[in-house]
Order: C-alpha cells, then sequence, then structure tokens
C-alpha cells in the first residue's frame, strides 16, 4: 500500500511544477485504517505547506493517521511556524517519507524531532530517486548555492544547430517543441545570446498555458546592447527580460532599453564578453533555482567551458544537415584532444515518436 499513497504524494508534489519555486515541490497523504483522508501539495504562493493542506482536510480523523510525505517536514520556523509541531499535535502516528530536505535548516531536524515524539519515521528509499529528480534543482541549490543549468539545444543527427543560409523554420517537429515548453515551464530564468536574438527574433515565453508563480525570467547575453529595440524580447518585456553587457557598452544604449523596460545588468567577463558564470550567480541571488540556455553556438560551447552547464536536454531531429558552415550545437574553440573531452553522464533517452528523440545527461565533475 505504501506505494499506491507514496505515488499520490508525489503526484501531489508534481502539482507545484512552476508553482513552487523557490521552494521544493511537495506532497503529502494521510492515511487512516485504509483509507486516505487528506491531501495536500504545496504553492509558493499559497504560503501553507502540503502537509498543514492535508492536516487541514483530514481534521480529526488524521489521528492515528499515517502521513506519505514526498519531502522531510520541517522543523524550524521561516515563512510558516514548523510542520513537525502540527504533525505532532494532529496524533499522527507515522511518516513514510521520500527524501530527507537538503536543506541545512531541516537536514535530518524534521526527522528527530518526530521520532523524539515517539512518531514512527520510515525513509521510503525505493522513491527517493524519483523525489530528488522531481525537486533536482531545489536538491542542486542546496547543496551548492547555485542554480541549476541546463543546455537546451535542438540538433541534427549530426550536432547542427543551423544551416549557412535559409534558417527558417526549426530542426525538430512541434511535438519536440511542445516537450521543450515543458522545460521551459519548469525553469525559472532562460538564457540566450544576442547572436540568436538578432538571427530568429525569438520570444523566449513560456507558453505551456498552465500558471506560474513568477514569471519566466529571459535573459540576454549582449556585450555591447545591440538587442534592437524593436525586437519581440523588448516589445514584449514587463519587468521579465534582463539584457546582460559589459562595460564597453554605451549608456545611450542603456538608457534606451531601460526606458523600454528592460533591466541591464553589467558583467565583464573573459575576452571582452559577457562573464556567463556570473550570470548564473546573479540569477541564484534572485532565487532561482533552475536556468535554462537557449542559445546558438558561441554561447552554448562558452557556458559548456565555463563549467556552468550542469546538465543538457538535447533533442534530436532525424536530419543531417553537413557541411563545415552549417553551425554545430556548440562551437569555439571546443577541446583539443579526445581525452579533454566535457564528459556526460546518468544519460537519459526520451523517445519522441515517431522519428525523434531527445537525450538527457548531467556533466560529470570529477572529484
Ligand atoms: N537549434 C537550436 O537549438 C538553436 C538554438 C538557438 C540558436 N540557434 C541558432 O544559432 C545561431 C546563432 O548562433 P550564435 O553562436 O551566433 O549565437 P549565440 O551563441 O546565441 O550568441 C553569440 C553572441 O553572444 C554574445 N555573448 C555575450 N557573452 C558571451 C560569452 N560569454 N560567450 C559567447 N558569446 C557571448 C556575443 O556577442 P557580443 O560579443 O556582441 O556580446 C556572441 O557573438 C542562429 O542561427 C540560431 O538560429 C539554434
Amino acid at each position: 500500500m505504501t506505494n499506491i499513497f507514496m505515488q499520490e504524494a508525489l503526484a501531489l508534489a508534481a502539482q507545484g511544477v512552476a508553482l513552487a519555486s523557490p521552494n521544493p515541490m511537495v506532497g503529502a497523504v494521510i492515511v487512516t485504517d485504509g483509507v486516505v483522508v487528506g491531501r495536500g501539495s504545496y504553492r509558493y504562493a499559497g504560503v501553507t505547506h502540503a502537509e498543514i493542506l492535508a492536516l487541514r482536510e483530514a481534521g480529526e480523523q488524521a489521528r492515528g493517521g499515517t502521513m506519505y510525505v514526498s519531502l522531510e517536514p520541517h522543523a524550524h520556523t521561516g515563512r510558516t511556524t514548523p510542520c513537525t509541531d502540527a504533525i505532532i499535535a494532529a496524533g499522527i502516528v507515522k511518516i513514510v517519507a521520500a527524501s530527507l530536505d537538503p536543506n541545512p535548516l531541516v537536514a535530518g531536524a524534521g526527522f528527530t524531532q518526530l521520532r523524539e515524539a515517539g512518531i514512527v519515521v520510515e525513509i521510503a528509499s525505493e522513491f527517493q530517486a524519483e523525489a530528488e529528480k522531481l525537486n533536482e534543482a531545489f536538491f542542486h541549490f542546496m547543496r551548492t548555492g547555485r542554480p541549476l543549468v541546463m543546455l537546451k539545444s535542438a540538433l541534427t543527427l549530426d550536432g547542427k544547430i543551423a544551416a549557412p543560409e535559409d534558417n527558417t523554420g526549426w530542426i525538430t517537429s512541434e511535438r519536440a517543441r511542445a516537450h521543450v515548453q515543458l522545460l521551459r515551464h519548469a525553469s525559472d530564468a532562460i538564457v540566450t545570446g544576442i547572436g540568436t536574438a538578432l538571427a530568429d527574433d525569438p520570444l523566449l515565453t513560456d507558453r505551456l498555458g498552465t500558471p506560474r508563480t513568477r514569471p519566466l525570467l529571459r535573459v540576454v547575453l549582449d556585450s555591447t546592447l545591440r538587442l534592437p529595440l524593436e525586437s519581440k524580447l523588448v516589445k514584449s518585456a514587463q519587468g521579465d527580460l534582463i539584457v546582460v553587457a559589459t562595460t564597453a557598452a554605451s549608456a545611450e544604449r542603456r538608457r534606451a532599453l531601460e526606458a523600454r523596460g528592460v533591466e541591464v545588468k553589467t558583467l565583464d567577463g573573459p575576452r571582452g564578453r559577457v562573464d556567463i558564470r556570473d550570470v548564473v550567480s546573479m540569477l541564484g541571488e534572485r532565487c532561482c533555482l533552475s536556468v535554462m540556455i537557449e542559445a546558438g553556438s558561441k554561447v552554448n560551447w562558452a557556458a559548456l567551458e565555463s563549467g556552468a552547464v550542469d546538465k543538457v536536454f538535447l533533442y534530436y531531429a532525424p536530419k543531417i544537415l553537413g557541411g563545415v558552415q552549417s553551425l554545430p550545437m556548440a562551437g569555439g574553440t571546443g577541446r583539443l584532444r579526445r581525452a579533454d573531452a566535457i564528459v556526460l553522464e546518468r544519460t537519459q533517452l526520451h523517445v519522441i515518436p515517431p522519428d525523434e528523440f531527445a537525450v538527457e545527461a548531467y556533466v560529470r565533475r570529477d572529484a
């Protein structure tokens, strides 16, 4: 039975995509005498935690019950009072949790308090990987202090992202692009380069059509502020567009962009360009847990080379462009020896019927 109830708790947690950040997604289910008597799913804007919502729904029926929760309940006072206190007061006798909270303010303290109050605490280790994957950006942020950076690209089978002449239309299908919208929806920020902004005039918005707590923050790396004032990005700016330049950018361009509601930041980096690692840190300071890079060849390589990229999501179309002039996914100088290649691990294949697939993989960090 644990399976069914924990699966429901995880499904409730997953309802928090784009709604729980910068906090983790959490779902809770209370079961008394084999019957579900309370359910909760956390939303940042709603403030109240999943455990409390489930307790409220259960009322007196919570007494003697078991709570299945996707993440360890917290024992400290933050925006809310400790969930552990409420769980103890409600007479819950057993907690089954899928993962430990990596937040140093929690990190086992929730379980300790519950055990000290006589509550049985069990870790459903068979669900741990799924629970951590669901909240991977939150876990990453808590462990490293930095957002999880994902590089997404749409490629031909031979690894090209753009053709030298006619670049209209898409490489991948509508189905693959719908999948990308899910990734955008789950991200707090999206980063592109001025090369892409000029070539494609993209909007870079979340068009999934389901609510999100905070707008998707759109970021353009543009050392000298070449972004046209009439671009779709600028025209659609509503406090959600940051253009990052270097000190080489003109004050006049800056003022023109700012007058249209664009925020302009200066972050000098190597070779007279924007410092990508600093961009990621800046987004972390704004409580972005997850950052998606959807850029061209130059920014893709610069981001990989800087060590800022944590994972990739590469969509492959069954096409071959060939030619040395077609842009590769990652340009620049690349690594000059095979032995120095950037290595990925934990590779997962996503099949996109009928003929496409995506590769999700994590950059290996050598100890
Ligand atoms: N298939 C796909 O998934 C996909 C996705 C996106 C784009 N594209 C294609 O990619 C092509 C554009 O590629 P691209 O390489 O020209 O553009 P890009 O990588 O998007 O942008 C490159 C520009 O970004 C600026 N930049 C600022 N900081 C940088 C840094 N630290 N490192 C590198 N660049 C930095 C530089 O211009 P400044 O020196 O002026 O700052 C640079 O020229 C277009 O044809 C587009 O259609 C394809």
